[in-house]
């Protein structure tokens, strides 16, 4: 997939590129090998561990990459920093990263792996600042988790899950949030769910709302 990524997105031989998620520079070393000598890659990433991976693993192309801790939304501001004024194109690989979700600390993990249960409700990219999904999950009103269930993940049953969270405050680990999430929902939901994933759209719509 990365590579047919790179393809489409077509680096030449000196461009300008931004990776506005760098991740661990997977794709970002790709389009460096394309736009050699002469060409700069701008590699934008909120989360300081990735952004440690992807200088280590691109650090044989010092010369031609600039890696940000920070959002992409603040592109422009970015690039103006850089004093670049034009760009020949932009990747954004959305979502979450294989490290972050790996991470059992950072909570973005919804299987009920023994080391995911026991993990603080976080989910933050950028582990500096913001609020976190327990924030979130301990202070909203339950209409208002069950709009953003609704709004961001798609979640069917909302309303039962919100209902479920705001009897069981406060909430601590994944643990805690799956249960509540379990309880708001039907076995046969569960059952049916692909890959055992029926906590993802929660996830996802905890996610978007704590990373902005
Ligand atoms: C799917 S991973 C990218 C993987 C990357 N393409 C690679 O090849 O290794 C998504 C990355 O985007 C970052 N990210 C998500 N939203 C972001 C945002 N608004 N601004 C900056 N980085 C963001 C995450 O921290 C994560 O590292």
């Amino acid at each position: 997939m990365p590579y047919e990524v790179v393809k489409y997105l077509g680096p030449q031989p000196g461009d300008i590129i931004v990776d506005g998620t760098l991740g661990g520079g997977g794709h970002a070393g790709l389009i460096l090998e394309r736009i050699l000598p002469k060409g700069i890659l701008v590699g934008i990433d909120q989360d300081k561990e990735a952004i440690e991976a992807a200088e280590k693993k691109l650090s044989g192309f010092k010369k031609n990459t600039k890696v940000i801790q920070g959002n992409f939304k603040d592109i422009g501001k970015i690039l103006t920093e850089l004093k670049i004024d034009q760009v020949d194109g932009i990747l954004l690989d959305l979502g979450i990263s294989m490290h972050q979700i790996l991470t059992p600390e950072r909570g973005f993990g919804f299987y009920p792996s023994p080391e995911n249960l026991k993990s603080p409700l976080d989910m933050r990219m950028n582990t500096e600042t913001g609020i976190t999904a327990a924030d979130i999950l301990n202070t909203w009103k339950e209409r208002d988790l069950t709009e953003l269930f609704f709004k961001l993940g798609d979640e069917k049953y909302s309303r039962s899950i919100a209902m479920q969270i705001v009897r069981r405050r406060p909430l601590e680990t994944v643990g805690d949030l799956l249960e509540a999430i379990k309880a708001g929902t039907p076995p046969s939901y569960r059952a049916k769910s692909l890959k055992n994933k029926w906590a993802a759209n929660v996830f996802r719509a905890l996610r978007m709302e704590v990373n902005n």
